[in-house]
């Protein structure tokens, strides 16, 4: 049974970035993985760490990159909160390569709850927002991150829409 076992709720609807979620799900299921089998002497953990915060830093990147193009109202929240993240990865990381005891079972179920929250609750919102951007009838999971809905036939543009909660 995985550590994190992916499931429907997660899904925000924009698929380039429920596929990075799924593999950072992955990840996070190697780094368990290894954990469990304390394969630490051939620097595995350590390799996989280290591609965890590696593509979680491209994630946070691809992120941030497309809520400021369609002017997001909560970007700088949700940006403090990559920040964070991404100096705590780097850190355990810093502290792995130092002492290889450092990484507990604790360390790896807070990477787990944070990831887990931050999908469900920060990323959910602009789920939420691209979902309101879209006209009826037409698929909000379906438009590619990157481009700009709502701009056709008189609608408001992203950062034209207001009282965002
Ligand atoms: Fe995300
Ligand atoms: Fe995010």
């Amino acid at each position: 049974m995985p550590f994190v076992e992916w499931e429907e709720r997660y899904l925000l609807g924009v698929e380039q970035f429920d596929d990075h979620h799924k593999h950072l799900v992955d990840l996070l299921n190697k780094v368990y993985g290894m954990f469990l089998l304390h394969d630490v002497a051939e620097g595995k953990l350590q390799e996989i760490l280290d591609s965890l915060a590696d593509y979680a830093t491209y994630h946070f990147a691809q992120e941030e990159s497309w809520m400021r193009e369609v002017g997001y109202p909560k970007q700088e929240e949700h940006i403090l909160e990559h920040k964070r993240f991404i100096y705590k990865l780097y850190e355990l990381n810093k502290q792995f390569h130092e002492d290889k005891s450092y990484l507990t079972l604790e360390l790896v179920s807070f990477l787990r709850r944070w990831l887990l929250e931050h999908i469900m609750s920060v990323d959910a919102k602009y789920g939420v927002f691209i979902r309101r951007l879209s006209p009826p009838g037409r698929d909000a999971g379906s438009r590619e991150p990157g481009t700009t809905a709502g701009t056709q036939n008189g609608e408001k543009r992203p950062n034209e829409i207001v009282d965002f909660t």
